[in-house]
């Protein structure tokens, strides 16, 4: 064994998490060289006398953050393009900062991803609307609140679904939870089972991946084609797994939508198997072409599926509101489980964002905002184009909050990196991979951009580093 490993179970940090962590010191400090081969899950395990699985999760992490690589029967190794990163003097590992910038609570950068317009959002309106909640709460707004949710921003929630997604749902079903995250944490809490296999996008969005691993799930990547996620791949691989967790109406990243077909194909899947589908609608309301898609949701007749909305992309994420629609004869299971976590969410925030939606703000702010996001988007594909003429490759997604260009040749996260040091945030696409061979690309957000020369000058850098 060539990396000398202490692992303190007394931490707080989990087992599986602290192998990840060793192993990023030892490839930041060149311990462990690019194209070095890491021993065998099986191997180490035996050797820290722990359950393979703790090491296969940690592997697993490595993987999709780009530091390892899986070869089949050639074993697993150290990136070899990671060359440039693995400096004896720079321990921070660079792939975890790239993704903790994005939620650090520093400020946007140019393109970065994941955002809606901060500078287009009503903030007056939004501060009167607070101001009155605040005036007008009595004691009930300074008590513990509802674990399961404001009760009017329930069913304010229930009310928007059934007119914007086709969902019919009573309030009693919707649970607000702060952030997508914590909805993925009360479903693993309420219905999943150490080791349970979960089909997971692949590439697929990281988050879900870490909160999943995280629960102890085993995570099964499922590839994703030009109809969304292959769900006869999927069935192929682990028929009897007990979730699948998609995004049905914008896959993130690849922004492709899963076809009708597929749709049936999974649900059937799901009913026959008793499998439960998570469908993360995180940014359905933005389409730019023809008419919003009814949610996946929206076609379950047995209750299979587990709906997730967020409020982080249509009015800000420093909110920290997202929601879970169950089905009903599980609402007594989740109500148990919220109470448990106790990850209440402030009375405040929920009672300001249930006036802004009961009041008509909502509908408004989400028209205006998709005009905004349709020019912007357009002024940073104009900038690329003129850029780059047909070295990018620009996929032309109806809808999102984001642009994905696959890039011939280079590696996108050394790509990224450099971009970052310039002050561009794009991500590099291989890192939403978590086996197979990943397509590099970039990963571009436009909703920041305010102005056609901001969209011409990050183009010109990116250009630049390029
Ligand atoms: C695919 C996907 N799902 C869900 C979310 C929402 O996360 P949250 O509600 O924690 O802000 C995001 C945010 O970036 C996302 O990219």
């Amino acid at each position: 064994m060539i990396v000398p490993f202490e692992l303190d179970p007394s931490q707080p940090v989990p087992i599986y998490r602290q192998i990840y962590q060793r192993f990023c010191e030892c490839i930041a400090d060149g311990r462990l060289r690019p194209g070095d081969r890491v021993p065998a899950v099986r191997a180490l395990a035996a050797e820290l006398n722990l359950a393979r699985g703790t090491v296969d999760a940690a592997y697993q992490l490595l993987i999709g953050e780009g530091y390892l690589i899986a070869r089949g029967a050639a074993g697993t190794v150290v990136t070899p393009q990671l060359a440039p990163v693995a400096s004896p003097t720079h321990r921070a590992p660079v792939a975890s900062t790239t993704h903790q910038a994005a939620h650090c609570g520093a400020l946007p950068l140019a393109l970065q991803i994941g955002l809606p317009a901060l500078d287009a959002f009503p903030r007056k309106l939004w501060t009167r609307l607070a101001g009155r909640q605040l005036r007008q709460a009595g004691l009930e707004g300074l008590v513990y609140p509802d674990s399961r949710g404001y009760a009017p921003l329930r069913s304010a929630i229930a009310s928007y679904l059934g007119i914007s997604r086709g969902i019919t749902c009573h309030p009693d079903q919707v649970f607000v939870c702060a952030g997508y995250r914590a909805c993925l944490d009360l479903i693993s809490h309420t219905l999943m089972r150490q080791g349970d296999t979960c089909w997971l996008e692949e590439p697929g969005y990281f988050m879900a991946r870490n909160a999943l691993l995280e629960a102890g799930a085993q995570l099964v990547p499922v590839p994703v084609d030009d109809q969304g996620l292959n769900v006869a791949q999927g069935i192929a691989r682990a028929p009897d797994a007990g979730f699948a967790v998609v995004t049905p109406t914008h896959q993130s990243p690849l922004g492709v939508s899963l076809s009708l077909p597929r749709r049936f194909a999974l649900l059937d899947w799901a009913n026959r198997q008793g499998s439960w589908i998570i469908e993360d609608d995180y940014d359905s309301e933005y389409r730019y072409q023809g008419k919003p898609l009814p949610a996946l949701k929206s076609l379950d007749q047995q209750g299979r599926v587990l709906y997730t909305g967020t409020f982080s992309k249509v009015l800000f994420p420093g909110l920290r509101l997202a929601y879970l629609v169950v089905p009903a004869e599980q609402n007594q299971a989740f109500a148990r489980q919220a109470d448990r976590l106790h990850n209440h969410c402030p009375h405040l925030l929920q009672a300001t964002v249930a006036a802004f939606l009961n009041e008509g703000h909502f509908a408004r702010h989400l028209k205006k905002m998709r005009t905004l996001y349709a020019r912007r988007r357009q002024w940073l594909v104009d900038a690329l184009h003129q850029q780059f003429g047909d070295r990018l490759q620009i996929s032309a997604q109806v809808g999102g909050m984001h642009l994905v260009v696959g890039l011939c040749e280079g590696n996108d996260i050394e790509l990224a990196q450099r971009a970052r040091a310039a002050g561009i945030a794009v991500e590099p696409l291989s890192r939403w991979y978590l086996e197979a061979k990943p397509r590099h690309g970039l990963v571009l957000g436009f909703t920041n951009i305010t102005c056609v020369e901001q969209a011409s000058i990050a183009a010109l850098r990116l250009a630049e580093i390029m």
